[in-house]
């Protein structure tokens, strides 16, 4: 069955946050725009991804820091999690977002269309609903937004029951005793911290030798896998996962490294290793579209190699962040409705809700080197930071990679309290091209956790006020 065509000036692929925000965006200039989506509005980061993970980060912060109410002078006899609640917390959220996704896009008068998406012309798509309906969209432009999917690693036995990906760590109905984590990257350490929190005796086995590799700055990676270590995590690097097997209700999990094969048991298993772009059964390859490996090739306008069709978010690689796929959107909304804007990726941050928080802009450390830059690194601990104190959470630093001569400031990297917010002046200074001077000479409020930009970007020229090294 066949129902009418759509027409519009620009047609989305996908309803994650690249495609949702080019929709809004293009709506906003002036476009009849259709928006193709298979399954929820909000993508991976809405429904299984940023959204959720960060209530049950957020619901076992919570959780530890009332079983930690003494130290506060507070008496909370019995904190314990309450599993099915706070999934439904965790659930609710997502959902009043996911809603708030489709108010936005009625009110922009973004024409939702509910269905699987094939590129069949340039300016065509087609679309199956769940029924089998199908029908084409002919549109003067096409942006391309079907996001990423998880890897699938060639690790035997992974489709065991109890092996799980991180859609299925977010739907547990019991916390397991033992976990073991395959991949010490950003989903890896996320969970291994949610976890830990509930109760779970947490191995990571990261097949680098470091934990969260091209994701942060090496020394703060190292402070993160000492400050987990301390806990009681088990973290095993320069381990590559290859089988995994089950014997009664116990998983086993064998790892090469440097002392030979060995086993690790648990009852439950995440898989964590990575994802790929999601651009597989859509008639790409069909079309001549050029891809880059599994990725949409794109030049800096975000165009394709077919004419008027543009692609962004973590269908064309690089960094796959929401944060960087609403900017992918803004991008391709404004060149598909007669605008000239180039993708600028400079002050693209990393955010890892880890505990402590990691996070990072610019070039770290070891990248400013490389590129023969002449770098002088300015840097203040959270110990001498009072907010940090009063939290009681103290643990972690700033470091700022700035020119030696200039002062300008080439990368920011942060690993402590609330950093994951804190990263949006480190942004903005990357951004604007900023120096330990600007950044040492506007005010920052007492007391508060930004004081400790301040007090870093004093260290360039060795004038912190509340720290002295030795
Ligand atoms: P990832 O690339 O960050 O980490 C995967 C890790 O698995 C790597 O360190 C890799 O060396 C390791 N690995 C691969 N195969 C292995 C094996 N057989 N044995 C042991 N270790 C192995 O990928 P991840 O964590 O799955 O995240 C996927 C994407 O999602 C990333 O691009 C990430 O940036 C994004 N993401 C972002 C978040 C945020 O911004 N807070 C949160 C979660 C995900």
């Amino acid at each position: 069955m066949s129902s009418p065509n759509e027409h519009a000036e620009v047609a989305v692929l996908g309803g994650g946050p690249a495609g949702y925000v080019a929709a809004i965006c293009a709506a906003q200039r002036g476009a009849r725009v259709v928006l193709v989506e298979k399954d929820r509005l909000g993508g991976t980061c809405l429904n299984v991804g940023c959204i959720p993970t960060k209530t049950l980060t957020t619901a076992t912060e919570l959780l530890l820091r009332a079983k930690r109410g003494s130290e506060f002078g507070l008496s909370i006899p019995q904190a314990a999690a309450d599993l099915p609640a706070m999934m439904a917390y965790k659930q609710a959220t997502v959902n009043r977002l996911v809603n708030g996704v489709a108010q936005l896009l009625k009110a922009r008068r973004v024409t939702l269309v509910r269905g699987e998406a094939r590129l069949i012309k340039p300016d065509t798509l087609s679309v199956e609903d769940d029924q089998g309906k199908r029908q084409e969209i002919s549109a003067g432009r096409i942006i391309l937004a079907p996001g990423s999917v998880a890897a699938a690693p060639q690790i035997e036995g992974i489709g065991l029951p109890g092996v799980m990906t991180s859609t299925g760590a977010l739907e547990i109905e019991t916390v397991p005793r033992r976990l073991t984590i395959i991949g010490g990257g950003v989903i890896g350490l996320e969970f291994a911290c949610i976890y830990e929190a509930l109760g779970s005796k947490v191995t990571v086995l990261e097949m680098t030798p470091s934990i969260l590799p091209g994701a942060a700055d090496e020394p703060i990676a190292k402070r993160l896998q000492i400050l987990l270590r301390r806990r009681g995590m088990e973290i095993r690097t320069g381990a590559v996962v290859r089988r995994i097997e089950k014997a009664g209700d116990t998983l086993h999990v064998f790892v090469d490294g440097a002392d030979g094969e060995t086993a690790v048991e648990c009852e439950r298993v995440l898989v964590a290793t990575g994802r790929w772009p999601n651009t597989e059964r859509m008639g790409f390859a069909e079309l001549g579209l050029r891809m880059n490996g599994r990725a949409i090739a794109v030049d800096e306008r975000l165009a394709t190699n077919l004419p008027n069709v543009w692609a962004v978010g973590d269908a064309i690689g690089g960094w796959m962040l929401a944060h960087k796929a609403m900017v992918d959107g803004r991008v391709a909304a404004e060149n598909s409705t007669n605008g000239q804007r180039q993708a600028d990726y400079r002050s693209v941050p990393n955010v890892i809700f880890t505990r402590p928080e990691v996070a990072g802009v610019g070039l770290t450390e070891a990248q400013a080197r490389a590129a023969g830059t002449e770098v002088k690194v300015a840097q203040f601990p959270f110990s001498s930071n009072p907010r940090a104190r009063i939290l009681g959470e103290s643990d972690g630093l700033v470091r700022l990679i700035c020119e030696a001569g200039s002062g300008r400031i080439l990368g920011v990297h942060l690993l402590g309290p609330h950093v994951t917010d804190l990263i949006a002046e480190g942004a903005l200074a990357v951004q604007m091209g900023a120096t330990a001077d600007d950044l040492a000479w506007t005010t920052h409020a007492h007391p508060t956790l930004p004081e400790a930009m301040l007090e870093a970007a004093l260290d360039f020229r060795d004038a912190a006020i509340h720290f002295r090294s030795q």
